[in-house]
């Protein structure tokens, strides 16, 4: 939901604002832009398109040690050229990239073009760089004018600023991410730390309210009064090689192969001597909730409903909803509600909604985040990180497995805390097979089928996916990402809905993939059968001794495991199937149309 890049220091700026820009493109691609000073003016250079295109149109590589850039997700105008970041003010002296929505443009676009500035685009955003050109006539120091513009800006923002003749890059942030990274030699600003992983781990996560003014061998944060604010250091943990595709045609396949070093490090030190623990949840912690309310959207949804199920197992009262639904659907909440906010990027628009909402109605919160210092691990009371490293591809494939297995683990220990909730009865059993399970995935990624049957049944109408239980989560995640990334018709149903009017749509060109775990799969084999007496292909996917062994047209099979697990690696198979048949499909992968991976509007 775009992406923001600044560089300030000795050197050449215009390289690492272009490769950071690449790092950030999951948050956007309709148009890049950067702009560079080097003494003789700020130069602009944007277009529509990704940031290869914009690469391809520079004529050398501009010249300047200071310079912004921004890779956009349009919200206010289409993708084009004249709506690529950076933009500017009249005569081009001041030039911002900027990553929210700013709610009161209207009226400051229509105050300034009053005072005779003239708009170039359909942004927001463009009002920015006016109003500090505008302050700037009435106080001869940038600092204090760009502190007057943040303060007339209603909305959320993410803002990076360059002015002509200025040796500095000025920032603010409230409600947009913001992280400023700290070399030897050069300062960064981005949306996020892969912008700048390859040059430095040494962050600090800006707040709400923080403004930034970078100088080439110093930096200060202020508060909106312009008080000096101190914010602590943090040192990343992810590897540089995260960010890059490495030896991989995409960042998805890249992801998904992964995932058995990402589960590794989402279980590490979380399991002992048969107990759950995770370190930042003391004992007691849930002692008053009485019902969980989790809430996500898109792939992450699919994760909560993969704890919900298990929580509800355990004896709890357990909702799951989907974050935009919430203020209307959200059943009563009070102090012991927990609510459990599951977010990869931590950022999302409508789960940060959601999870303001219940608070102000009393509830208590958890984030289940991947991103460390993101809006909703600072927001919510207490933060459990699934730890997948960064997730580049816009679809989810890591960070779903990494999600459900910390989920899983969360539900144990609430129930722990809980006097009411009991335990899964099976509780060693599952968590003896979990420490297993990134080897069980590396098996599944090393004897696939997928790639065949995507092939035999790319020219199907439509593809569906069937489960029951957790093989339900399974399957509407598998049905996700196959539409995401291929285009193609496909639909996730709970095995028993098919004959409620899905059934209409089964054909022989709609090959069916049902997912098995091991637990309630007589469901999903009675579905299927149906669906096949209608000419459906059916696709098991699963442990090889499953319910459909004798009944399905074709297989993926999964080592045998605890059901729990079980729909996770079926999962790897049905992210592969999808990854191949895009790829036979030749789709833009890594970037879907229309999508970004990290939903800042609502
Ligand atoms: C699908 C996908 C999206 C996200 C959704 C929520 O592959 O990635 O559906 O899951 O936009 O994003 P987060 O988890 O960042 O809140």
């Amino acid at each position: 939901m775009c992406g923001i890049i600044a560089r300030i220091g000795q050197g050449e700026a215009a390289d690492t604002l272009l490769t950071g820009l690449e790092n950030l493109e999951y948050r956007g691609y309709d148009s890049a832009g950067i702009a560079v000073q080097n003494g003789s003016g700020v130069k602009v250079h944007k277009c529509s398109g990704e940031v290869s295109e914009l690469k391809s149109q520079l004529d050398g590589q501009p010249h300047g040690n200071l310079g912004i850039g921004h890779t956009r997700w349009s919200t206010h105008g289409p993708p084009t050229d004249e709506n690529a970041h950076p933009h500017t003010d009249t005569v081009g002296d001041v030039a911002v990239v900027h990553n929210g929505v700013i709610d009161n443009y209207d009226e400051l676009k229509a105050d300034l073009q009053a005072k005779g500035h003239e708009f170039e685009s359909d942004t927001d955003t463009e009002v920015i760089p006016h109003l500090i050109n505008e302050y700037l006539d009435d106080v001869d120091d940038t600092e204090i004018a760009v502190r007057q513009t943040v303060d007339t800006l209603e909305g959320s923002y993410a803002i990076a600023a360059i002015v002509d003749g200025e040796e500095r890059v000025y920032a603010a942030r409230k409600g947009s991410p913001l992280v400023l990274g700290l070399d030897d030699e050069e300062w960064f600003l981005a949306s996020d730390v892969p912008a700048f992983l390859d040059h430095t781990d040494e962050v600090i996560y800006l707040e709400d309210g923080d403004l930034v003014t970078l100088e080439p061998d110093s930096y200060w944060i202020t508060d909106l009064e312009g008080q000096p604010v101190d914010r602590e250091v943090d040192t990343v943990d992810w590897d540089p090689e995260d960010a890059g595709k490495g030896e991989y045609d995409h960042y998805m396949l890249k992801e998904i192969h992964n995932q058995p070093t990402a589960l590794s490090n989402t279980i590490e030190g979380r399991v002992e001597d048969g107990d759950v623990a995770f370190e930042d949840l003391s004992e007691g912690t849930f002692a008053e909730i009485e019902t969980v309310q989790f809430v996500a959207c898109g792939t992450s949804y699919h994760a909560a409903m993969y704890g919900a199920q298990l929580l509800r197992e355990a004896g709890l009262r357990t909702e799951v909803i989907r974050a935009s639904e919430y203020e209307s659907t959200a059943g009563p909440v009070d102090e012991t509600t927990l609510v459990v906010a599951v977010t990869q990027s931590g950022e999302t628009a409508d789960t940060l909604d959601a999870v303001r909402t219940a608070t102000d109605r009393g509830a208590r919160s958890l984030a289940v985040t991947n991103v460390v210092g993101s809006t909703i691990s600072r927001e919510a009371d207490d933060a459990v990180y699934i730890r997948a490293g960064p997730e580049v591809g816009v679809a989810a494939t890591k960070t779903y497995s990494s999600q459900a297995v910390t989920l899983s683990l969360l539900t144990q220990r609430i129930a722990a805390d809980v006097p009411e909730a009991t335990p899964a009865a099976d509780r060693e059993a599952m968590l003896a097979e979990l420490q297993h399970l990134p080897e069980y995935v590396e098996q599944v990624l090393e004897s696939t089928r997928a790639e065949t049957l995507a092939e035999e049944t790319l020219d199907s109408d439509s593809f569906f996916f069937i489960g029951n239980g957790l093989g339900h989560s399974v399957a509407l995640e598998g049905a996700l990402k196959f539409k995401e990334i291929t285009y193609e018709h496909a639909e996730g149903f709970a095995s028993g809905q098919l004959k409620h009017g899905p059934l209409a749509l089964v054909t022989e060109a709609s090959p069916i993939f049902a997912v098995v775990t091991g637990d309630g799969d007589e469901k999903t084999k009675t579905n299927a059968i149906e669906a096949q007496s209608r000419g459906a292909p059916i696709v098991a996917v699963g442990p090889e001794e499953h319910a459909l062994v004798d009944v399905a047209d074709e297989h993926l099979s999964v080592p045998a495991t605890h059901p729990v697990w079980a729909g996770l690696l079926a999962n790897v198979q049905l992210q592969l199937v999808s990854y191949h048949a895009a790829e036979l499909l030749e789709r833009p992968i890594d970037k879907p149309r229309n999508l970004a991976k990290s939903v800042t509007v609502e």
